[in-house]
């Protein structure tokens, strides 16, 4: 397998370090030469001991183009659709995209759907919780436990992004990178709208669909240096009715991201980073002692699992993968609702006949 990853920052380390883990060769492109010398000094032996002198790092204008089986976009959100879309045309097997997928504004969602359907090239997003051991621990364990019939879902990503600086020490806050913007994809709704994506793939786990309701309020924080929501609220509605709540913020410490599927006759519960290292999904089934299981793991095995899932998924129906691009862009959807709704004070419809374009939002 042969991988170029656009972005030699926090992801695009990641991403390069769990493909040499699975023998696969890595060209790490960057816009910025600073970069690609803080990762080959500093990101990659600081996280994986030392540089894998393997890594071919190459600056944009240099890159080739063309040829190769996955192309990662691993940048800021508000380069990922130009570079996504320039990424289907090197016609790849796959394209990666980090999430947000894009802004609030949905630029570029439909193109990007039109055009990787066009040139047959699979494209999946970044929202890797939902292919984590513990998040299929979670799903199956609620389908087959005997809980049903689901009473409501809960997910929470709150997580004060004092973390996320001190991975970018470069970095003086968050009025020097998209973090600070909510336009640019920052903000509580697009930087842990992992969140909302989890809730959404919980939802089609259990049988109840896409969300078709979002009820929505955040709080922002704006000045002369930033503009971003530091908390967001969302009530859905799905498909068949089911209502749940979900809750994404970038100031709880220390972090709790949680979720719980409450069924009639029962819970279950998953929990990332329980403590440092080990998820775990709890279990309160009928008839049987309550459980929990634990499940250790480090951040590189997140995504070294990642492209396995990936390279499982292209061997059949990439459509079906929790990490479609379909999946992806309906979490875009959810967060422009949400923004809409907080706008408008009002209800937001999602009529999914209408594409991933603003029109696809209706105000009740
Ligand atoms: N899935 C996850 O759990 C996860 C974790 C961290 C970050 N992310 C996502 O990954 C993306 C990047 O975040 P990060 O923390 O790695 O950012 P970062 O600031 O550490 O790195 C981004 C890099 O992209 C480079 N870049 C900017 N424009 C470019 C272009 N046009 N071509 C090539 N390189 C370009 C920058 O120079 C920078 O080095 C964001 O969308 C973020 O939300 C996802």
């Amino acid at each position: 397998m042969k991988l170029k990853v656009h972005g030699a920052g926090s992801i695009g380390n990641h991403f390069s370090h769990a493909a040499r883990s699975l023998g696969w060769s890595v060209d790490l492109v960057d816009i910025d030469a600073k970069a690609l010398e803080r990762t080959r000094r500093d990101i990659f032996p600081g996280r994986y001991g030392k540089w894998d002198e393997a890594i071919r790092l190459i600056e944009t204008s240099q890159a080739p183009k063309g040829g190769y089986d996955m192309i990662v976009i691993g940048t800021p959100p508000d380069v990922h659709m130009s570079l996504a879309l320039a990424a289907v045309e090197e016609k790849p097997r796959a394209v990666i995209v980090e999430k947000p997928l894009c802004g609030p504004n949905l630029a570029g969602a439909q193109e990007l759907a039109d055009k990787a359907k066009a040139a047959g090239v699979a494209v999946f997003v970044g929202y890797d919780h939902v292919v984590g051991r513990a998040s299929r621990l979670a799903g199956d364990t609620a389908v087959s436990g005997g809980i049903a019939p689901f009473a409501t879902l809960d997910v929470e990503f709150r997580e004060h992004w004092g973390g996320i600086f001190s991975a970018h020490p470069w970095l003086a806050g968050p009025w020097e990178t998209y973090l600070g913007f909510w336009q640019r994809g920052g903000g509580a709704s697009g930087e842990h709208s992992h969140a909302a994506n989890l809730w959404q793939h919980f939802a089609h786990v259990l049988g109840a669909g896409r969300v078709v309701e979002v009820q929505a309020t955040l709080d922002f924080v704006k000045d002369d240096r930033v503009d971003y929501d530091r908390l967001c609220l969302m009530l859905f509605r799905t498909e068949s009715g089911l209502v749940g709540r979900c809750v994404q913020d970038v100031v709880t410490q220390p972090p709790r991201k949680w979720a719980r599927i409450q069924g009639v006759n029962g819970f279950v519960e998953w929990q990332c980073g329980r403590e440092p290292g080990v998820d775990a999904v709890t279990a309160h089934l009928p008839g049987r002692i309550a459980s929990e299981t634990r499940i250790s793991k480090t951040r590189a095995d997140d995504f070294i699992e990642e492209l396995r899932h990936i390279e499982q998924a292209l061997a059949g129906d990439p459509a079906d993968s929790p990490i479609a691009l379909s999946r992806g862009l309906d979490t875009m959807l959810v967060i422009a609702a949400a923004h809409l709704s907080h706008k408008t004070g009002r209800r937001i419809r999602i009529d999914y006949s209408q594409g991933w374009t603003p029109s696809a939002l209706a105000v009740l």
